[in-house]
């Protein structure tokens, strides 16, 4: 019985093998920045978007100790970065949402990172001192195309706008805006980090889902499915938090309470190149 298994697991265990690949993009935090840091030219994240008017990032995001962090962070001594929103989180006078959002330096909308076979990893943590309010729907990864007209998969928790969300309290992940495809969904359970890594085809326009929960090592809970990647653009890490009952342009109108005090930890924001196949399971 266990010999017949055999093969089974060595064919597990090369998959497991940590491999580096090609990165496209790091934006894991070295230990040495800090929060100031963003608000300069660096080699991490755009230091111009997504913020609020008139606000800066260093008062957006929170650097969380190298120890706290996420599956990928902890070998490479990253830093877990904590993104905030308040009140005054209003960007291009998008009255109805409050929004930061952290984009990768070097992805500028037309570049390699929308292009041929690459894996983005990124991880979330819930912040139990600062809970988001439920009520509402929140954007937490994203891609928007780069004419701005879509986006091609959406990591969503809360109360999504125009759905019956059985548990708000859910991470869902779906697919291109155009079509709506729920790909995957799992409990947002406080007190661990959540891994995804989604393989985006953007030859194939197909994307696959893989997921785990604290150091575990990431396992595909996904086929390739097929789902519009295409139109390049930018990948978003942060809060885009929308209103209730709004009407027509909800980026303008709708309800949003005041004494906003939210925020969501990102580790592990990175991305592979995958067109050889590879893709990191484990660091
Ligand atoms: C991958 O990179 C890490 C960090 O630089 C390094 O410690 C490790 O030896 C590398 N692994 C391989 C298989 O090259
Ligand atoms: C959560 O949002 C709802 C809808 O905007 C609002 O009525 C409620 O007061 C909010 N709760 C908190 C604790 O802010």
């Amino acid at each position: 019985m266990i010999l017949s298994r055999l093969p089974v697991i060595l064919s597990l265990t090369s998959l497991v093998v940590a491999q580096n690949c090609t990165l496209q993009f790091d934006g894991r935090v070295p230990a040495d920045l800090a929060a100031l840091d963003f608000d300069a030219p660096n080699d991490i994240f755009s230091e111009s978007f997504v913020i609020g008017q008139g606000l800066t990032f260093s008062k957006a995001l929170r650097l969380l100790p190298v120890g706290a962090g996420s599956l990928f962070d902890l070998d490479a001594g990253a830093e877990p970065v904590e993104v905030l929103i308040s009140d005054d989180s209003i960007f291009n006078n998008q009255v109805g949402f409050r929004r930061a959002e952290l984009i990768p330096a070097s992805n500028n909308g037309a570049d390699a990172s929308t292009q041929g076979v690459k894996t983005l990893h990124f991880s979330v943590l819930k912040d139990v001192v600062r809970p988001l309010n439920l009520s509402h729907e929140y954007q937490l990864a994203f891609l928007e195309s780069a004419d701005f007209s879509t986006n091609q998969f959406v990591l969503k928790t809360g109360t999504i706008l125009g759905q019956n969300t059985a548990d708000p309290d859910t991470l869902q992940l779906f697919g291109s805006v155009n079509d709506g495809q729920l790909l995957f969904s799992t409990a947002f359970t406080p007190g661990t980090f959540h891994n995804f890594a989604l393989k985006l085809d953007f030859n194939a326009l197909t994307t696959q889902v893989f997921f785990s929960r604290g150091e575990d090592a990431l396992v595909s809970v996904t086929d390739a499915l097929q789902n519009d990647v295409s139109g390049q653009g930018q990948f978003h890490f942060g809060l885009l938090k929308k209103p209730v009952g709004g009407v027509g342009d909800i980026t303008k109108n709708g309800f949003q309470p005041a004494g906003i005090n939210e925020g969501i930890t990102y580790g592990g924001i990175f991305q592979e190149d995958s067109a050889d196949g590879c893709i990191s399971l484990t660091p």
